[in-house]
């Protein structure tokens, strides 16, 4: 998909480019690539807008002036370039004045992600010292992503994800989060974050949807502005900012949740007055707060990269939106610009981007960008002017001169006063959809379960950018400040004369009066969360335990945790009560204020939460049919009885599949086929379900093979994803068991033999080994292949690329 759009770009431009050849800058790496018509913005149509005043004096500018006219070109050019932490050291710095570091979501001080404040504080001071002491004697801007509360520390405190925060519409309780969470960042010495995201979904299917708010513009300017101002508090004019206050980010400019099919990264093909009127609203708010950055999307508008926009970056934001700050780069996303690399690439500078975030990428991106700036293929008034931006950002945090702002205090991570605000976040995400029977708040003395794989789990509840970049090895162990929904409802029951348990099978012998089952979406982050369509699959576990639960009598309270609405009619229409939750965070006690009531009879607090988005009515994304609408919810007061709801996903749910699955329950998405030689004979058969799985028997030497037309899948290489098989062997062989992905094989013989008979067991290879081993991942067309001697019977459930939060090693090589 993604594959052809940027052909269609390819083409487009070189035509385009074709009449206005004579006034090209030509160079080897397209210093500037015009835009299409249909890609090319009019300022006089959008939204106008300032920074304000006090972002900038004019005594600042000629302090600014003074700084630059004794930097070098190198100076310069390091000062619009941001590297990992991963990739390189203070040490560095000494012959590359780099202006800015970044921690990414995988990344920890010297590669742990469980490092705390004071470590942090460390790795950050260690840079800032280094950069203070050479060169041009300029601190590094330092960065990171904390996108709910200072989400990749252990013990900080973690606020709901944005799409919770957007259904308590609240800007006040915005702004007020913002604060908290500035205070934590700046406890650790970290100068600025990557937030807030101030995306408009408009197809869920996007793994993103839980970063943004709401469907609504004028909610998300709401919040970008209170949120900006949260987190940098008031701008005083000749002020820097406070040490509790840190840089915000209004990202990703512009129409990351306008990609079509909900693809991320992918092109936005839309008029531009509905890239105006849906996409645009939250970034004239934000920078009229004073939002000290912006940050370029990944995606495309009609074909076009934004990193390579000059029409969006400088015409509008800089121009028409008066944007004083800096426009950083998202990860390497100038290298997707047609012409560029991610280690060479003047079209994104010469477009308007002031720093480009080059993770690992910087050093070579340093030696050509230094030569494209001597030779004057990147024009010496916009280096000037982008390194002047990023000089304002950091004179306005007090980083500059002799006395800098100090941000450095540990005690503010996790700090009482967060917790309690998280807490309250945590219930006004609520939105309730169900009551029959007013079966909620449960009542004083009552006898409750709280199962399903949400009920004690960390990872389910805080979802992706928590520790780390998928979120899914968080631990309870990580946050000793939070509670697991489970424990924190079963506290409360128990406090109000009844009885609990926690049990996530479901497994406990006595019947309760109500079962709470928490169902979940498992975490993700940014692309890993795409899906073909929105419908909740519970897996056969989950609906034996409603149905055993329903045998009984016992009531049913389902608690839901997902990214975005999910088509759950089967599971809305079981349960007397439905909670959308969404990803509240650690605070697993704001939910037991609203469900539990204590011994007055009275849960703490109401439902106050409203649907940020429509719920849906079937699986299809973009929304056709909604169930509810953006704005529903109900409450203690309004209670209502609802009746039955549509169980029909009115697609085929089979059909769709993304790049990262091969085999699904037995099936073989598309665009994907399954080819297997003639002495290997294939069966459904059940493995926990009803035909969830084939049986493959080898009756003679062989090859089975899913094949396609070829996927990219560099990012899951460098993401450190796995292949996964979820099978069964039920007859192994001696001899090689050669399981290959993209051309380059594994014996797993031994590992075959060794599997235990008659349960299913899960086989994980790094797609790194694979790599290694000569697979080329930019293009896979075969991504599984089992070859086998005769005798071999396995029986295959799922087959897909996945994230894991913990290091497998490849499998042994055998001669
Ligand atoms: C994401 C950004 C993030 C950046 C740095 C990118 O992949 O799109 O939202 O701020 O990485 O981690
Ligand atoms: C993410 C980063 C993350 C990195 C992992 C990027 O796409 O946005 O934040 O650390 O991948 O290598």
């Amino acid at each position: 998909m993604r594959k052809t759009a940027l052909v269609a770009v390819a083409v487009l431009s070189a035509s385009w480019a074709a009449g206005s050849r004579a006034e090209q800058p030509l160079g080897p790496a397209a210093a500037m690539m015009p835009t299409a018509p249909d890609a090319t913005a009019h300022p006089a149509l959008w939204p106008a807008s300032r920074s304000p005043a006090a972002l900038s004096t004019r005594s600042d500018e000629a302090r600014i002036s003074t700084i630059m006219a004794r930097m070098t070109l190198e100076q310069k050019v390091g000062q619009i370039i941001q590297a990992d932490i991963s990739a390189i050291t203070p040490e560095d710095l000494e012959h590359y004045p780099l202006g800015s570091i970044l921690a990414g979501g995988n990344s920890g001080p010297n590669g742990n992600e469980r490092a705390d404040g004071a470590t942090w504080d460390k790795l950050v001071s260690a840079f800032h010292a280094a950069s203070r002491q050479s060169g041009a004697h300029i601190p590094v801007l330092f960065g990171v992503d904390a996108v709910h509360g200072h989400s990749n520390l252990p013990g900080a405190t973690i606020f709901p994800h944005n799409i919770g925060l957007g259904a308590a519409h609240d800007p006040a309780l915005i702004q007020r989060i913002g604060a908290a969470t500035a205070a934590e960042i700046a406890g650790t010495g970290i100068d600025w974050t990557f937030a807030p995201t101030l995306a408009v979904p408009q197809d869920l299917r996007w793994g993103r949807s839980y970063e943004g708010y709401a469907d609504d513009p004028a909610l998300v300017a709401a919040y970008g502005k209170a949120m900006v101002e949260g987190l940098q508090g008031k701008m005083v004019a000749g002020q820097p900012l406070g040490a509790r206050h840190v840089a915000a980010t209004a990202k990703h400019f512009l129409a990351d949740g306008g990609t079509a099919d909900g693809k991320d990264q992918g092109d936005a093909k839309i008029p531009e007055i509905q890239l105006i009127a849906r996409h645009a609203m939250g970034y004239p708010a934000a920078i009229g707060a004073g939002a000290l950055t912006v940050m370029a999307s990944f995606s495309s508008w009609n074909g076009a990269k934004n990193h390579g926009n000059k029409s969006l970056l400088t015409d509008v934001l800089k121009g028409r939106m008066g944007f004083a700050g800096l426009i950083v780069g998202d990860w390497n996303g100038h290298g997707q610009i047609p012409g560029c690399t991610v280690t060479d690439c003047p079209a994104a500078i010469n477009a308007g981007l002031d720093l480009y975030m080059a993770p690992d990428s910087w050093k070579l991106l340093f030696a050509n960008t230094v030569r494209e700036a001597r030779a004057g293929v990147i024009p010496a008034t916009r280096l000037n002017d982008a390194v002047r931006r990023v000089l304002r950002v950091k004179l306005k945090l007090g980083m500059l001169g002799a006395k800098p702002v100090l941000r450095s205090d540990h005690a503010a991570v996790g700090a009482a006063d967060h917790l309690a605000l998280a807490r309250e976040a945590a219930a006004k995400s609520l939105v309730l959809i169900k009551n029959d029977g007013g079966v909620l708040p449960l009542r004083p003395g009552a006898n409750v379960l709280i199962a399903g794989p949400g009920a004690d789990n960390m990872a389910m509840q805080a979802g992706g950018w928590t520790i780390t970049w998928q979120g899914t090895d968080t631990s309870a162990a990580d946050f000793p400040n939070g509670q697991t929904i489970g424990h924190a409802i079963a506290k409360e029951v128990i406090a109000a004369g009844g009885q609990a348990t926690v049990s996530p099978d479901g497994a406990s012998v006595a019947k309760a009066d109500v079962a709470v089952i928490v169902l979940c979406e498992r975490p993700y982050a940014e692309f890993q969360g795409d899906v073909p369509d929105i419908a909740f699959r519970a897996t056969p576990e989950e609906e034996a335990l409603i149905a055993r639960l329903k045998a009984q009598g016992t009531r049913i309270v389902t608690v839901f945790l997902s990214g975005r609405p999910m088509f759950a009619g089967k599971l809305i229409n079981q349960s007397d009560a439905f909670v959308a939750a969404w990803l509240p965070g650690t605070q697993g006690n704001g939910l037991a204020d609203v469900l539990v009531a204590r011994a007055n009879g009275k849960p703490l607090r109401n439902f106050t939460g409203r649907l940020p988005f429509a719920w849906p009515d079937d699986a299809h994304s973009p929304l056709v049919n909604p169930a509810f609408p953006a704005g529903y919810g109900i409450d203690y007061a309004h209670p209502g009885s609802l009746g039955k709801v549509n169980e029909d996903p009115r697609m085929d749910l089979a059909a769709a599949a993304s790049a990262d699955s091969y085999f699904v329950r037995g099936k073989v998405p598309a665009p994907w086929h399954l080819a297997a030689d003639g002495g290997i004979t294939v069966r459904s058969v059940d493995l926990s379900a009803q035909e969830d799985a084939r049986q493959f028997i080898w009756t003679a030497d062989g090859v089975l093979s899913i094949e396609g037309s070829p996927v990219n899948l560099m990012r899951q290489l460098d993401e450190g994803f796995v292949l996964l098989l979820d099978w069964r062997i039920d007859h192994a062989v001696a001899g090689p068991v050669k399981v290959s992905f993209a051309g380059a094989s594994f014996d797993i013989g031994d590992a075959v033999r060794a599997a235990p008979a008659g349960s299913a067991i899960q086989t994980r290879i790094p797609l790194r080994c694979f790599h290694d081993a000569g697979a080329n991942l930019t293009a896979v067309g075969a991504p599984l292949r089992i070859t086998a001697p005769a005798g071999l019977a396995a029986t295959l459930r799922n087959a897909r690329v996945e994230a894991v939060g913990i290091t497998v090693p490849c499998p042994a090589v055998h001669p």
